[in-house]
């Protein structure tokens, strides 16, 4: 049994308390989460009770392997004229859009062609991304095995970490050992920043040349039949100076303390709050900017947002990183991030297993 016919489900019943009787969807990640397909431009038709899958010939076969459930069509001209015509045949008189996600030239096409046959568009925002705020079993199958990649990758990072080698060696030659390992792709533009690099919380890659007694900043992710990883560490090597030493101690404690008030019921934004108390506290707050963390999922960064402003519970069954950093420009910034899986009472640490060394 596939887990699609149960997220729609929900999804057709967010439509129906909406009062829309038509939901075009077209985020590459919500298609997929829908229907499993995961090719490219494809769009799904929610219209009365009819589902539609929409694509061009160029991914007929794939649909045909990956969809079931959908009846799929395959758009000869503008997706546009489609949409009006089967919404007009299902009799709908209100269909909604990915607001967020549709750009505005789409948009215009396909409203004017509804408008035509006198149907009513609306915007709709956030409905299938609620739904992935919490993760079923399948979904959380291939996070954890998303994980188990993003962990040899660390292990084979950690082998190559050697002074001589730049920040562009070391992210290109670990990008390859995911792609060879996994058949996919890092989750994100790696991120490899040494000494001073590192206070830039997303710092690129450059040709730097790891020095002895450097300390490196390492955030990896992996990409795993579309569930994403993301996970941080920070590598000294040599010496650790006392300041290393005070300020990682001070990410880790931030880290620990609010890993260890994760419940569900528990508001988020008091999640942030710890985290950014404890550093606050020990005089550090100016150096953490961002939030703490974010969900994880089908795409690195989805709902919940974990920031101060975000004042929803949480839920059994959200991902999501703790991420807490301090970053001293022209000194260094230490970030420690880990995935966290919510659970009945408490949560687990997907990214465990992922030694933090210090
Ligand atoms: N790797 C991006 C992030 O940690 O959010
Ligand atoms: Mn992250
Ligand atoms: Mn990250």
């Amino acid at each position: 049994m596939t887990p699609y016919p149960k997220r729609q489900k929900k999804l057709t019943a967010i439509l129906r308390r909406r009062g829309v009787d038509a939901f075009f969807v077209s985020k590459p990640e919500n298609v997929r989460y829908l229907s499993g397909y995961c090719g490219d431009d494809a769009y799904l038709l929610f219209a009365g009770s009819g589902k539609f899958f929409i694509t061009d010939s160029r991914y007929c076969l794939q649909a045909k392997k990956d969809v079931k459930g959908f009846r799929i069509i395959i758009a000869k001209g503008p997706v546009s004229q489609l949409v009006a015509e089967i919404s007009a045949k299902s009799k709908v008189r209100k269909a909604a859009f990915e607001a967020g996600q549709l750009p505005y030239a789409a948009y215009k096409r396909i409203a004017g062609k509804l408008e035509e046959k006198g149907i009513v568009s609306l915007p709709l925002e956030g409905a299938i991304e609620g739904l992935r705020q919490v993760k079923d079993a399948p979904e959380i199958a291939l996070i954890r095995d998303s994980v188990a990649i993003l962990e040899n990758a660390v292990l084979y990072f950690e082998s190559i970490l050697k002074p001589g080698l730049s920040e562009n060696d070391l992210a290109s030659k670990t990008e390859y050992f995911i792609r060879a390992a996994s058949g996919e792709w890092a989750s994100f533009e790696i991120i490899v920043a040494s000494g001073t690099n590192s206070a830039f919380p997303h710092a690129r890659p450059s040709d730097r040349i790891i020095r002895p007694n450097d300390m490196v900043l390492l955030d990896l992710g992996v990409s795993y039949e579309g569930y994403k990883s993301d996970l941080t560490r920070v590598f000294f090597l040599g010496k650790i100076s006392s300041k290393q030493k005070k300020i990682y101690g001070i990410v880790k404690e931030a880290q620990r303390r609010s890993i260890k008030a994760i419940k569900p019921g528990a508001k988020i934004s008091e999640i942030d709050g710890i985290a950014r108390g404890f550093i606050n506290a020990k005089g550090f707050g100016s150096g953490f900017s961002h939030a703490l963390g974010h969900g994880i999922g089908l795409e690195v960064h989805e709902g919940p947002s974990i920031s101060s402003r975000n004042h929803e519970e949480i839920k059994p069954g959200m991902v999501f990183t703790i991420e807490p950093a301090i970053y001293l420009p022209n000194w260094g910034g230490i970030r420690i991030e880990d995935m966290v899986l919510v659970t009945k009472k408490g949560c687990e640490v997907l990214t465990d297993d992922i030694d933090k060394r210090y």
